[in-house]
């Protein structure tokens, strides 16, 4: 049986490659895809979002637009790494065919938790506003989710500021209270996402593939790669958000352990870092699995096979 998957995102270059992963690969079944301002406005990675499930034929899975700012902050955006867009890159000369759900993220969310005949998994590739406002306003509602995998924090440092990663950044208050809300939870930091790299021999594979959809992740993945050289000099740019998705759908291709974890959303120069008790030195109980390592030739292979199964 399929595992029920929420993607909740701010596309973003690899949120779009996520959720090409969550689509097509068999281990999961998505039922809803709702957005979140990080990346860029969540107009624009409302748009965004609808233009991968476009790009990818998906029509059947609504596409909600939730918070457009983090709880108590003010919005700041990764357009130095993503671009005008969100999703600079290949340029389209149409909108999207998927149009964007009547309803917003938050009445999505809460009717397919309420639908679904089993718990559903929340997968949060951006910062946690629509997941900490959900988890708050609808406390029924938690034994309704299986668990919730986030890309976000660091078990060491940050790369939007010395000790913090952009989504625990952008909304750290969020952050904080779905860390603490007692609902499992598994966090895939850049620790992990780092050994995700896109190098040469991945874009090979993709180029590979031969079809229009692979050329547009090649070019992605292209802009990705400048940005990241521009801005951090790695040769070969992470691919953060599809670890979250690769996590639920075989936890093999990404192992964890368990730690407690608390998100620093006051401290003048660390707010937003993620304090990871891997060495248990606050004899704080475990909340969390951690991500420590990833199988990288099997995490390549599903997505190699996502897009290729798009046709
Ligand atoms: C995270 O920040 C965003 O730029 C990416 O989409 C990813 O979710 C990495 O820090
Ligand atoms: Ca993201």
């Amino acid at each position: 049986m399929a595992i029920p998957l929420v993607l909740d995102c701010d596309p973003g270059h690899d949120d779009a490659m996520a959720l090409l992963l969550a689509i097509a690969d068999p281990a999961v079944e998505l039922l809803a895809v709702t957005t979140v301002a990080g990346n860029q406005t969540v107009d624009k990675c409302t748009v965004n979002a609808r233009r991968v499930l476009s790009l990818a034929g998906v029509t059947d899975v609504p596409v909600a637009r939730g918070a457009d700012r983090p709880l108590v902050r003010r919005l700041r955006i990764a357009d130095d790494v993503h671009g005008q867009t969100g999703l600079d890159g290949p340029l389209f000369d149409t909108e999207p065919t998927v149009p964007e759900s009547p309803s917003a993220a938050q009445d999505v969310l809460i009717d397919v938790l309420q639908k679904h005949s089993t718990p559903v998994t929340i997968v949060a590739t951006g910062a946690l506003t629509n997941i900490a406002r959900l988890l708050a306003s609808e406390p029924a509602l938690t034994p309704k989710i299986a668990e919730i995998v986030w890309m976000g924090g660091s078990t060491d440092r940050g790369n939007i500021a010395p000790l913090a990663e952009a989504n625990a950044y952008v909304d750290p208050e969020a952050a904080d209270q779905v860390v603490r809300s007692g609902v499992p939870f598994t966090m895939c930091g850049l620790n992990v996402t780092h050994q995700a790299l896109v190098t040469d021999d991945v874009l090979a594979r993709f180029e590979r593939i031969g079809t229009p959809l692979a050329r547009i992740c090649v070019e992605w993945m292209t802009f990705f790669a400048s940005t990241y050289r521009q801005l951090w000099g790695f040769e070969a740019p992470p691919l953060h958000d599809p670890v979250a998705v690769a996590r639920v759908i075989d936890p093999a291709i990404v192992r964890c352990v368990e730690a407690n974890v608390v998100v620093e959303a006051k401290g003048e120069w660390t707010s937003g870092a993620t304090a990871v008790d891997l060495f248990n030195y606050t004899g704080r109980a475990p909340n969390a699995q951690v991500a420590v390592e990833l199988d990288r030739e099997a995490f390549w292979t599903r997505i190699v096979d996502a897009v290729t199964a798009l046709g």
